[in-house]
């Protein structure tokens, strides 16, 4: 099969990472892509937020299934397209994508399905928004209803901070993803994420992970896209996960089936886990980045035919083979990051770094120029590795970590401390 994952971050590495090791693939294009991408497969420029231009190149280049890895051109119908020219795509519509795009279409989905979420209001002016916090009190969370590159959530401890994050909103601070908003109960519990494919009518769970969101050891300081990720998450064990595969996932997906925008490509359910029972935080509708790389790592070659079977509507006939093992990564980023950070500087040592099916240096913002890799965005690198135990994946990731020397770096080394 010629396969095209579109993308350009350390989740696209590592799905081009488990593609390579099937057989079934005769050639991979990735487009973008990255350095670290073009050291194993084909990259290709291309605007892949131009959905003409997707389907003109799958077309030029036979391409039998596309992979969208990031959001934005789920939003804007890529993979409509795509299905509309015949070509297998794994990826959700703009319709179904809503269930990233719009917190407000979600929480309406909920309250539909009947799945267990925080409660809420929805807002589009200013005035309400602030009655709403004067007879609720804080905590609170107010979301931005759109895209809006994972800023958009406000978590409000005093008063005068909920109502300045409203004031920012409607002020126009995230564009048009803030012209309305969502304002939440604070759910208080752990955290984990639960990753399912759906074809349109079955779904398929392909495992837990939880990541590290803030930026400073021990969970401290502002928030990232994410410092590091482990897989499987302890706290969602066998019970709790076919709970919220029967409390929320099911229900979601048969509410948008009958809604006539069937989901299929990857649910990524973003869980509050308290008492045993699991609630909504938040849909996303792609990989979740870094937690891909830990699912990759752990599904390897069968991560292909997953999703090939998602995009053919063939998910009944699936399963998911797991090894009795861990996943961990760390991401090394640009110091400063995630405020304003330098581009440019050199990265060395990568070369003595293994490469095997239990260790990876997934590339998220890296450039070759000159024959150097140089980093080019904020999180950089995603070193994973694999073991029989949590501790012995961390321990082979941080033994790669201390041989890439990138002075201009920085990476958390207590990935994974509250599972071990
Ligand atoms: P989101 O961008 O929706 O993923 O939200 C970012 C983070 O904010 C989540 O991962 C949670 O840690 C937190 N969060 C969002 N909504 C709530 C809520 N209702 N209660 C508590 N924490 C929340
Ligand atoms: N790591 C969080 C995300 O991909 O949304």
């Amino acid at each position: 099969m010629n396969i095209l994952i579109l993308g350009s971050g350390g989740r696209e590495h590592s799905l081009a990472w488990a593609v390579l090791q099937n057989p079934k693939c005769d050639r991979l294009i990735v487009a973008p892509g990255n350095a670290g991408i073009a050291g194993i497969a084909e990259c290709a420029a291309l605007d892949i937020m131009d959905p003409g231009a997707v389907v003109g190149f799958a077309e030029e280049e036979s391409i039998d299934l596309v992979i969208i890895g990031p959001e934005a051109p789920l939003a804007v119908g890529v993979a409509d397209r795509l299905r509309e020219s015949d070509i297998l795509t794994f990826g959700p519509s703009a319709a179904a994508a809503q269930l990233e795009a719009s917190k407000r279409f979600t929480k309406e989905i909920c309250d539909a399905s009947g799945a267990p979420t925080a409660s809420y209001g929805h807002f589009t002016d200013a005035v309400a928004a602030h009655a709403h916090i004067d007879a609720t009190g804080v905590p609170i969370v107010i979301k931005a209803d759109g895209l809006a590159a994972g800023k958009g959530v406000i978590i409000a401890e005093t008063v005068a901070e909920a109502h300045a994050a409203i004031d920012d909103m409607f002020g126009g601070a995230f564009g048009s993803a803030g012209a309305e908003v969502v304002i939440e109960e604070f759910m208080t519990g752990e955290e984990a994420s639960l990753f399912v494919l759906c074809d349109g009518t079955d779904i398929l769970s392909i495992g837990t992970a939880q990541d590290h969101k803030r930026v400073g050891e021990g969970d401290t300081g502002p928030n990232t896209g994410g410092m590091g990720a482990y897989s499987p998450a302890p706290v969602l064990t066998p019970e709790i996960e076919a709970r919220a595969l029967n409390e929320i996932i099911r229900p979601t997906i048969a509410e948008m089936t009958k809604r006539g925008m069937p989901f299929q490509g990857v649910l990524y359910a973003g869980l509050m886990i308290k008492n045993g029972a699991p609630r909504l935080v938040e849909y996303n509708v792609r990989f979740g980045d870094p937690e891909c790389q830990v699912l990759m790592m752990r599904l390897g070659a069968q991560a292909m035919d997953l999703m090939h079977a998602t995009a053919d509507g063939r998910l009944a006939e699936c399963k998911a083979d797991w090894a009795e093992d861990h996943a961990l990564t760390v991401v090394l980023a640009a110091d400063g990051y995630p405020g304003d950070y330098q581009k440019g500087s050199v990265i060395s040592g990568l070369d003595t770094c293994p490469e095997d099916s239990f260790n990876m240096v997934f590339h998220a913002g890296t450039t070759r120029a000159n024959g150097q890799i140089t980093a080019t965005g904020g999180r950089v690198l995603n070193v994973t590795a694999r073991g029989a135990s949590l501790r012995e994946a961390r321990d082979r990731a941080y033994a790669i970590v201390d041989r890439i020397n990138w002075p201009e770096g920085f990476c958390r080394r207590d990935i994974g401390w509250r599972a071990l």
